[in-house]
């Protein structure tokens, strides 16, 4: 098929640039074609459009005045980057600038596709959706994302969860196994097919669910009814550890007591349980008089009515089954005790993944800006830094979910090789991306701040410059659907 024919290229031409007189209308980001000296097809792709008129400020008044029809000369100018042309599997870009006057193609899918890498139905492809504008399927290497970690960055509402239970879908229809820590209870939505596929021709993707592929645990499985019990062996935590389960923000003034109950209660039983602890510290109280234990034995009770504690905890292997994936619902708890759960179970995954005693994991850490903060510190903050740094040596894998970037720990987001990155607008989020990615042009961090829900640029994930991708439509139901005050 002959190619479509949208200009010329015009003045002074670099490198890497040139601009084009447009006689065919195409949009900021659209793909070209371009024949160098030496014959090759290099894509190129629009970065800014700018329509030029004569229309000075007077000729418009003028026209005005005149009641006549606005008819000012107007003609439509971009620029455009090189991107290049693959050789030997080799993506390179021409030596000399294009001539002037030379004639600008709209690309065919196959130079996309091959300039760019993208390759379909891979044995190891996650089909998170389509090209922007093209019949053209992206899809990233599972492989890639678990060894060199991945990021999801856009403001509220702009369609993260959304992508991610995407990118679950896939993943679990490779077998691989997953955990989510998972704040809002979102995901166990991902066991029910979806009823609203919207251009589910277009993405070729039918409804269903993932019931018989989801294991899901919560601290409170009152509030969380579908959710197994998670619970902690009492005996592997230290005397920090237990306060915090008890949400005391006093530590310093129990820590001491509560190592001396600690230690009383294992010297009289190996198997001490909660109550022994409760026992011991009333007794304390009684003897010495001193109301620290008495307080201690409140919390002690508030720790046994919460049921995070069991003589024996979940088992790794409740937890982790190959091929399945894990929820972690923290729907309901607080902040510092969700850390906790964070921090051990990330710890548990890091050191049973460095004997192999559990398969390799995807981890997903939604609202992660909580579990890793830039400024100040988590419990949780050092594992994961360890998990980012360390964990692509064992199969460890990191999906970082964030609204708000610029507050995420850079050693972890700087960790992320893969980034989808859908809507952002505030300007320090928009800097701190911008600044993270490499060959993002200007022109894409303008798009970025206007990108519709549903379109995320991805960068990274084994193409040659950051691309536009459309999400594909959920097979199964997306849980974080927001909610109208006044139904409609
Ligand atoms: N690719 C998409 N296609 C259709 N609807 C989407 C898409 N992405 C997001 N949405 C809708 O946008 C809303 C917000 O998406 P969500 O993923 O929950 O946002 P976030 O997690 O970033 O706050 C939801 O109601 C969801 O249904
Ligand atoms: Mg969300």
């Amino acid at each position: 098929m002959a190619l479509e024919e949208v200009g010329r290229i015009y003045g002074d031409v670099g490198v890497g640039q040139f601009k084009v007189a447009l006689t065919t209308p195409v949009e900021r980001g659209e793909y070209l074609s371009v024949e160098d000296d030496t014959h090759h097809r290099v894509l190129c792709q629009i970065s800014q459009l700018e329509r030029k008129s004569d229309a000075t400020a007077e000729r418009t008044l003028e026209t005005i005045a005149h009641g006549s029809p606005y008819n000012l000369a107007d003609a439509l100018f971009g620029k455009a980057n090189v991107v290049g042309f693959r050789e030997n599997g080799i993506v390179a870009v021409p030596q000399l600038p294009f001539k002037p006057g030379t004639t600008v193609f709209r690309a065919d899918e196959s130079l996309i596709a091959d300039v760019m890498g993208l390759k379909e139905n891979g044995k190891t492809g996650a089909y998170v959706g389509m090209l922007r504008g093209h019949a053209l399927k992206v899809e990233l290497d599972i492989n890639q994302l678990v060894q060199r970690h991945l990021s999801v960055l856009a403001k509220t509402g702009g369609g993260k969860s959304y992508l991610v239970g995407v990118l679950l879908e896939e993943f679990l229809k490779h077998n691989v196994t997953c955990v989510i820590i998972d704040p809002h209870g979102e995901y166990g939505s991902l066991r029910f097919r979806s009823e609203k596929m919207r251009n589910a021709e277009r993405f070729g993707v039918e409804s269903r669910g993932f019931k018989e592929k989801i294991l899901e645990f919560s601290p409170d499985t009152t509030l969380n009814r579908d959710a197994h019990p998670l619970t902690f062996s009492l005996k592997n935590l230290d005397a920090r550890e237990l306060l915090t389960f008890m949400g005391s923000t006093n530590v310093r003034g129990y820590v001491a007591p509560l190592k001396g109950l600690l230690e009383a209660a294992s010297t009289a039983n190996a198997e001490y349980t909660l109550k022994d602890l409760i026992r011991l510290a009333h007794a304390r109280a009684a003897e010495e008089g001193n109301p620290t234990f008495e307080s201690l034995a409140e919390k002690l009770e508030y720790l046994e009515e919460t049921k995070l504690l069991a003589p024996v905890g979940t088992s790794l292997h409740e937890l982790i089954v190959e091929g399945k994936m894990t929820i972690v619902n923290l729907r309901g708890i607080a902040p510092d005790v969700s850390e906790l759960v964070v921090t051990r179970i990330l710890g548990t995954f890091f050191e049973q993944r460095k004997r192999g005693k559990i398969p390799p994991l995807f981890i997903v850490i939604e609202e992660a800006h909580n579990y890793c903060p830039q400024q100040g510190q988590a419990m949780s903050s050092r594992i994961l830094k360890t998990v980012a740094s360390e964990g692509r040596k064992f199969g460890l894998g990191l999906c970082i979910v964030s609204q708000r970037p610029a507050r995420v720990d850079k050693n972890v987001l700087s960790q992320c090789a893969t980034q989808l990155i859908l809507q952002v607008t505030n300007p320090l989020d928009v800097r701190a991306i911008s600044q993270s990615i490499e060959g993002l042009t200007d022109g894409m961090t303008e798009i970025i701040q206007a990108l519709p829900v549903g379109t995320c640029l991805v960068s990274g994930g084994g193409f040659h410059t950051p691309l536009f991708c459309d999400v594909r439509t959920r097979s199964s139901r997306h849980g974080g659907e927001s909610i109208n005050v006044i139904p409609t």
